[in-house]
């Protein structure tokens, strides 16, 4: 598990250097966008960018990992957006995110929505300018898409007239939080060149994954340690998510089997990194 801290040290490098590199005429905007993205994150998502690409790489691939890293910063930049938006007062209300305040708390509601906004246009303005030409229509377009697809079940998750079945509750799962680690794979398989075979195992792979995710997100609102976390708990038990539906037993029962089928999918890969990024998000308390 140590290539884990050692990824995620690599991946956060690159993030303080798009800061560095990124001018921004407001000082305190600028405060606002690094608080949303540099302090804390287990960075889940270009880390699976970056094993889907490595696991795919073959004579065809040939951009440097390097360069692949500072693409899939895209990622962690529309997933920051998300996160500043979903704690807003009209979304889930939330003061805390990551051990401390959240960005609206911090800087101010309106500045809160300016940031996640200038998030977004960040990550396609980060794409452009590092994404290898004849890739960019591509990486756009499963970028874009995704993110689309997050907000559709940012939407569905709040819309308190939808029945909270578990058809409701898988569908609204995998689009708030499978596209984005969907996105995470189809970016690494696109920049290695995959054939379309792996291609497809590696989807099938986000798919087990992003469901365990949020599922594991649900089960750590029931019983996490929220001093671990970094977030209040306790917010959707009764209300909505996996738990309120399936009970906690049953929830983790959905968890382990979704993450041994994720790891099933990894021996097919020969991609041993991908199977302990599965145990990563079954095992995770934060
Ligand atoms: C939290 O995402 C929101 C969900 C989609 C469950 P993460 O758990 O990836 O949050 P950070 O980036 O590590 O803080
Ligand atoms: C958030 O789900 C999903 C996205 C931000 C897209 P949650 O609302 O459950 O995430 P937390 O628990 O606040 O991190
Ligand atoms: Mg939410
Ligand atoms: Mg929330
Ligand atoms: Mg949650």
């Amino acid at each position: 598990m140590d290539f884990l801290p050692k990824y995620r040290a690599e991946i956060d490098r690159a993030l303080l250097e798009f800061f560095a590199r990124t001018k921004f005429p407001e000082k305190k905007f600028a405060a606002a966008l690094r608080h949303a993205v540099l302090l804390g994150g287990k960075r889940i998502r270009p880390l699976l960018g970056l094993l889907a690409f490595e696991s795919a790489k073959n004579s065809k691939t040939k951009i440097t990992r390097a360069k692949v890293i500072r693409i899939l910063l895209s990622l962690e930049l529309i997933h920051a957006f998300s996160l500043v938006h979903d704690d807003l007062p009209a979304m889930d209300d939330d003061t805390l995110r990551r051990g401390r305040p959240t960005v609206w708390c911090k800087f101010g509601e309106a500045n809160a929505i300016l940031a996640g906004d200038a998030l977004v246009l960040l990550a396609f303005q980060n794409l452009a300018e590092n994404a290898p030409t004849e890739l960019l229509p591509q990486l756009t377009q499963i970028l874009a898409r995704a993110s689309g697809g997050m907000i559709v079940g940012q939407f569905r998750d709040l819309d308190l007239s939808k029945n909270n079945s578990l058809a409701n509750i898988l569908k609204t799962h995998s689009e708030k939080t499978g596209e984005l680690i969907s996105a995470a794979v189809q970016l690494g398989a696109l920049l290695a060149s995959a054939d379309s075979a792996q291609t497809k195992l590696l989807k099938n792979y986000a798919t087990k994954l992003g469901l365990a995710f949020q599922i594991k997100d649900d089960l750590l609102d029931a019983l996490g340690d929220p001093k671990i976390l970094g977030k209040k708990v306790g917010k959707d038990v009764g209300k909505k998510g996996f738990v309120k539906i399936l009970g906690i037993p049953k929830s983790q029962k959905k968890l382990t089997e979704l993450t041994r089928a994720a790891i099933r999918i990894s021996q097919k890969l020969k991609a041993p990194r991908l199977a302990q990024l599965a145990e990563f998000v079954l095992k995770r308390e934060q």
